[in-house]
């Protein structure tokens, strides 16, 4: 709970820290003393969450890897990686150009390939590290319109999985969360294309018939990525309403 050590100074990268998810992680983490990093692309909300959390940040993408190892070097080493960014898109598979395979996989796999193999070393190195994924239940319900992305997403329990298995030797753990529809931007511009009837269709998807706040996320998050939580690891975390049994 808030207020105890279980994060206290320990030192934590954010991915796609400036928006959304990303940016309730930020705020939670750093309220229960973690020392925050964001790396988003976006610049300006990046600059201002860390001027309201304390964080430091870089503005980079994620897909430019030698940006991201650079910004990595510059401000780590880090005991916790919440690999956060992510970006969707809605058109049936037939639809879907190589481009947008590339652009799906780059951001939702392969950035995450890249900061978690800058940041494990040094986690291996002090025999402790929190490793968080942030994938979708798109990643193990499927998703009508999203198969590129769900792909991406499943992909990321299987990566997150075998490290497990990898680090457990260094006593770093390695869990996914899978979040349900999620009151965010990126959630806010599907709706904005799909309408009324897809904010209803999100809704009714879960069993809970809501939207997910960032920060009902972010407590999850903040759970994995703490001292307290080391005993878990390999685990694969809906906090989606309930959308398998819906
Ligand atoms: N919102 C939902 O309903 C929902 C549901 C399931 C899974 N998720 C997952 O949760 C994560 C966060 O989603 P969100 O809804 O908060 O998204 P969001 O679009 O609201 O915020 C994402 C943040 O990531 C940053 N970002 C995106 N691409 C980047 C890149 N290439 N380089 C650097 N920064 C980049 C953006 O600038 C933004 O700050 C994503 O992985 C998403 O797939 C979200």
């Amino acid at each position: 709970m808030p207020g105890t050590d279980r994060l206290q100074d320990l030192r934590a990268l954010v991915t796609g820290g400036a928006a959304g998810i990303g940016a309730a992680v930020v705020r939670r983490l750093a309220q229960e003393g973690a020392q925050v990093a964001i790396l988003d692309r976006d610049a300006a909300a990046a600059e201002a969450l860390a001027a309201e959390t304390g964080a430091a940040f870089a503005a980079v993408d994620l897909t430019d890897f030698a940006g991201v190892r650079e910004a990595i070097a510059r401000l780590g080493p880090f005991d916790i990686a919440v690999n956060n960014a992510g970006v969707d898109q809605h058109a049936f598979f037939t639809q879907t150009t190589e481009a947008d395979w590339r652009r799906l996989l780059a951001i939702n796999l392969e950035a995450v390939f890249c900061v978690t193999h800058a940041a494990l070393p040094a986690m291996q190195a002090q025999g402790f590290g929190r490793v968080v994924m942030i994938g979708s239940e798109a990643g193990r319900l499927g998703s009508r319109g999203g198969s590129v992305y769900a792909a991406a997403k499943g992909g990321l329990v299987a990566f997150a999985k075998s490290l497990a298995m990898e680090n457990a030797r260094y006593a770093i753990t390695v869990n996914t969360v899978l979040p349900g529809p999620v009151d965010t931007p990126l959630l806010r511009k599907a709706v904005a294309a799909g309408g009324d009837k897809l904010l209803a269709a999100m809704e009714n998807a879960t069993l809970l018939r809501r939207l997910g706040a960032p920060e009902e996320v972010a407590a999850a998050v903040a759970f994995l990525a703490s001292r307290e939580a080391g005993f878990v690891t390999g685990e694969t975390l809906g906090v989606s309403g309930g959308m398998p049994l819906a």
